[in-house]
């Protein structure tokens, strides 16, 4: 893996919401690589069981907690775990999303039921996670949020989405203020629209357009993201709070 920085974790907790696949589960494997016990917190059973076997045949520390980051007893259910554990917790990525096949619909075609349960797992998700985690949070402690570079552009047929990936933008400003007193920082990642397992059924003809308003000329993989994860997770980033990071490749400029 490249630019790994082995050990820098050891003996630090840290939650990654959404990672029993995708990007959540590649931001934990680089975590739990460069040291840390990382936390599965993944609404799928199946996903969160086998993400836990992986990086335990790894030789790593993972740990699968079922989760419905849209759930308050469900998340109460995770901070009761974070409570026991000793040492606090020292980081969150708070990555689960609704981010697969969920555009196809305009503005006016998007159904109530789907906008509803949209905005309760990207946008409550992300407030009730950070509520039950950061108790637990030692001094230091770095929260990661995720938007999307689709934000910043407005993507058509995706209003939900855009929607709720803006909130998390003045979400993570709001929270680094309040969480500062307690030397918490806060900062949001903004992906760019990468190759992984969400996006393999996106037409060829999107991704074209897409490299069209990108300076860097080749598609974006997980890793360009996990290295960045881990930087503002790290104290290499500690002067950092209420920052978004768009790794993107120069779609968007902040
Ligand atoms: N893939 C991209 O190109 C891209 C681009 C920009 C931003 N993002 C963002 O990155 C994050 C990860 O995206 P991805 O592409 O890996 O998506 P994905 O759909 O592959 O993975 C999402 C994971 O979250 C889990 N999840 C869904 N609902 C949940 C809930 N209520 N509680 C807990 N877990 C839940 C899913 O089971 C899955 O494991 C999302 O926040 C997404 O918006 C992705």
């Amino acid at each position: 893996m490249g630019g790994t920085l082995e050990g820098q974790f050891a003996g630090r907790r840290i939650v990654v919401t959404g990672s029993g696949r995708g990007l959540g589960y590649d931001y934990a494997d680089r975590l739990a690589s460069e040291g840390a016990d990382v936390v599965l917190a993944e609404i799928d059973v199946g996903l969160g069981r086998a993400a836990e076997a992986e990086l335990r045949g790894q030789g790593l520390s993972a740990t699968f907690i079922e989760t419905d980051v849209a759930s308050e007893d469900s998340v109460e259910h995770l901070a009761a775990f974070a409570r026991q554990w000793e040492g606090g917790i020292h980081g969150l990525v708070a990555n689960a999303a609704l981010a697969n096949n969920v555009g196809g619909k305009s503005y006016d075609e998007i159904d109530v039921e789907t906008w509803d349960r949209l905005m309760a797992v990207n946008v409550k998700g992300t407030w009730l996670t950070v509520r039950a985690i950061a108790p637990f949070m030692a001094t230091g402690g770095s929260i990661v949020t995720v938007t999307s570079a689709s934000a910043f552009s407005g993507s058509t047929r995706l209003l939900h989405y855009v929607t709720s990936k803006s909130a998390i933008i003045g979400m993570t400003r709001a929270l680094a203020r309040e969480l500062a007193e307690r030397s918490i920082r806060v900062n949001c990642l903004s992906p760019g629209l990468t190759v992984c397992e969400a996006t393999k059924d996106i037409p060829e003809k999107r991704w074209q357009e897409y490299a069209e308003k990108r300076m860097l000329n080749r598609p974006q993989v997980p890793e360009d993201l996990e290295g960045v994860v881990s930087f503002l997770l790290s104290s290499a980033s500690r002067y950092m709070t209420g920052q978004t990071v768009a790794v993107d490749g120069g779609v968007t400029l902040l």
